[in-house]
């Protein structure tokens, strides 16, 4: 089942992006260094069309550092985007991320002309840990500042340098089904909104293809690439103790350790997604999307067929409109 999960508080977030973007030089985006594709938020994408992009790959000390040099060169083949890896360990991040905002925006800078640069990224993904580490001794007081909202806050990095910060955010329409169970395992997404065995056994079937012998180190196991999912999950279950009454297994404890250990990196530094990969789980969420779109419409215009509201085409129609059709057939008409 595709995982959702957009709370009341992050259309607030949306609007507030929304109205301070027109202001803004340089988007930073924090991204996850081992889910850079599934971290990046569409709908921030399309609030900042246009402006100087710097992607930051955040938690670069958990994930695979081969697959964060291809992530950064994805990136930084991108026109009006700069991309760096970055991670908590680093206790002075604000002179290379302000020098690449100058990079991206040379025109700005000095008193008239201050740089003005908003930082946006999912939940969980580190940035209050890199906002703490930027402000520094020099306090950040925001919220009651004029032309600041609630939902932002204003840091000053240097007199004419000021980062606008927003709280984490996804977006309404997870389309890439991988991309929801890689947030749910990354920890983006709230603990009630994912099924954690779902979560585990999607992580184990990326695991047991790609970073094999991690996971067999990791639980002393054997034949991980020729076990299933489900096989897998038991045994690592079984190998951890993970039991209930009567000696079963208890899968959800199993599914528990699995996505704990993930995120704690003990099983070595690992990535859930190259640029290709992602990229095709995108091209794939698209067409399935406009498909599911295509069905919409067609039982739409089935209904307002039926009820008369529009006359019938004479064109022969597509199966999803003879579909939609027969599904609606015993609909009563809606009272006028
Ligand atoms: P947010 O504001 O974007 O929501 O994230 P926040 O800074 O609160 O960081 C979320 C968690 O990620 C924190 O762990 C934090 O210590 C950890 N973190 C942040 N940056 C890095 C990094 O570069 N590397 C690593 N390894 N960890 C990082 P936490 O306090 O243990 O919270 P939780 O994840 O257990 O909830």
């Amino acid at each position: 089942m595709a995982i959702q999960w957009f709370p009341g508080h992050m259309h607030l977030t949306r609007k507030a992006i929304q109205e301070r973007i027109k202001d803004i030089d340089v988007v930073i985006e924090l991204l996850d260094a081992r889910l850079p594709g599934s971290s990046a938020n569409p709908m921030l994408a399309e609030l900042t069309t246009g402006k100087p992009a710097l992607k930051v790959l955040n938690k670069q000390d958990l994930a695979d550092p081969e697959r964060t040099a291809l992530w950064l060169a994805h990136y930084n083949a991108m026109p009006g985007v700069r991309a760096l890896p970055l991670d908590a360990s680093m206790t002075t991040p604000a002179k290379a991320l302000v020098a690449a905002c100058h990079e991206l925006a040379p025109n700005r800078g000095g008193m008239a002309k201050p740089m003005r640069v908003l930082i946006c990224g999912i939940p969980n993904v580190g940035k209050s840990t890199l906002i703490n580490t930027l402000k520094g001794k020099r306090a950040a007081k925001t919220g009651d500042e004029a032309g600041v909202t609630k939902t932002e806050q204003r840091i000053t990095i240097a007199d004419d340098f000021y980062l606008f910060d927003t709280p984490g955010v996804l977006w309404p329409r997870i389309i890439v089904a991988k991309s929801g169970y890689n947030l749910a395992a990354s920890g983006a997404i709230g603990k009630n909104a994912f099924d954690e065995e779902e979560v585990a056994l999607e992580l184990l079937d990326y695991l047991r293809q790609h970073y094999a012998s991690a996971l067999e180190a990791r639980y002393k196991l054997t034949g991980a690439t020729t076990q299933t999912d489900e096989e897998l999950l038991a045994d690592i279950g079984r190998k951890r103790g993970a039991l209930q009454s009567g000696g079963h297994i208890n899968l959800n404890k199993a599914a528990e350790i699995v996505i704990h250990d993930f995120r704690s990196a003990v099983m070595g530094r690992l990535t859930l997604e190259t640029p290709e990969q992602f990229a095709q789980w995108l091209a794939e969420g698209k067409k399935m999307d406009a498909e599911r779109q295509l069905k919409k419409d067609a039982i739409e215009m089935a209904r307002l067929i039926k009820f008369k509201k529009v006359p019938r085409p004479e064109q022969p129609r597509h199966s999803d409109a003879r579909e939609a059709e027969q599904r609606i057939d015993g609909e009563e008409s809606p009272a006028e």
